[in-house]
């Protein structure tokens, strides 16, 4: 009997839908039955997005939402308007991530990788969680990187004013997503919500295009997305991890983080500094 029956008619929202990685998640979870919510920021890449999720899945119920992640209000009125729209969220999956080349600021005035990267997904959790502890079992999925073993906080510059490497501080917002995946696990323990982040494997997305500083378009095939999709859709509907919290994963198996990101001391001073900037 397959393992992931647990996903069908569950209401999913998947972050970064309108390319990659996360498009191909999209199709994946709708094609197990899921109910798809797509975000995406731009008007044609969201229905492009949206039909190719059709067509690869058959499935309907697949909707697009545009939201920009480098503005906060804009990601309040994406949790509002959810709830106005869905009885529930069972699967959380916070995928967007950009790396500008140059040092560029939200619309809040906040260096961008730390705002898109790592508040927008922080602040998009918070104002969930009410609605996705009431559908309970549910499940919050983040997607870092391998790289945030290199990452490093640094409190005294988090916007990257004094200096700012692209690939640097990525991988600070990439660890940064663990520690906020290890403190959400200890504030999740027995609320029927469990909190998990991986790596997806490197694969030649515009992302990753970005990181390796090249300029030719990215050439992933769908096989290949479909390849970076597995982790999350494991975690997003494989029994084998129903009760499984606060892990870090690649290649569909758990894997020892940095130590750094179980640091629960650090884990809890980003937690109370990003709830600050957010205006949680
Ligand atoms: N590819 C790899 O080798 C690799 C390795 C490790 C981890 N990852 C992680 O995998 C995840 C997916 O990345 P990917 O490789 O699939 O890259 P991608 O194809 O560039 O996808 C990134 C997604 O994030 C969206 N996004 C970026 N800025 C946004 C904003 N301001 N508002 C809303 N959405 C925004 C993009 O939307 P647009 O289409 O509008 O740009 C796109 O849908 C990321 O979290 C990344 O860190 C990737």
């Amino acid at each position: 009997m397959q393992d992931n029956l647990w996903i069908k008619d569950k209401i999913c929202l998947v972050t970064g839908a309108s390319s990659g990685i996360g498009l191909a998640t999209s199709w994946q979870l709708a094609k197990l039955g899921a109910t798809v919510v797509m975000i995406a920021r731009d008007d044609d890449r969201g229905r492009a997005a949206k039909l190719k999720v059709l067509d690869k899945s058959g499935n309907q119920n697949v909707h697009v939402f545009l939201v920009d992640f480098a503005s906060l209000p804009q990601i309040r009125g994406l949790a509002k308007k959810f709830q106005a729209k869905f009885p529930a969220l069972h699967v959380l999956i916070n995928n967007a991530a950009v790396i500008p080349l140059n040092r560029q600021t939200s619309e809040d005035g906040y260096e961008l990788q730390f705002a898109v990267n790592h508040l927008a997904p922080f602040l998009l959790t918070n104002l969930l969680l009410p609605l996705m502890k009431a559908s309970q079992p549910a499940r919050i999925i983040n997607v870092s990187s391998s790289v945030h073993h290199s990452g490093r906080i640094n409190f005294d510059d988090l916007q990257s004013k004094r200096r700012y490497h692209p690939n640097h501080v990525y991988a600070n917002t990439k660890l940064a997503n663990v520690l906020f995946t290890t403190q959400l696990a200890k504030m999740l323990l027995g609320s029927g919500v469990t909190a998990n982040c991986l790596h997806p494997g490197v694969i030649d997305t515009k992302l990753y295009k970005n990181y390796m500083g090249t300029v030719r378009p990215a050439g992933a095939d769908d096989d290949e997305l479909e390849r970076g999709a597995a982790t999350t859709v494991y975690l997003a509907s494989s029994g084998e991890v129903a009760n499984i919290s606060g892990k870090y994963f690649a290649y569909q198996q758990e894997r020892q983080p940095s130590s750094t990101s179980q640091n629960e001391d650090l884990a809890q001073r980003l937690w109370q500094v990003s709830a600050k900037l957010v205006g949680l």
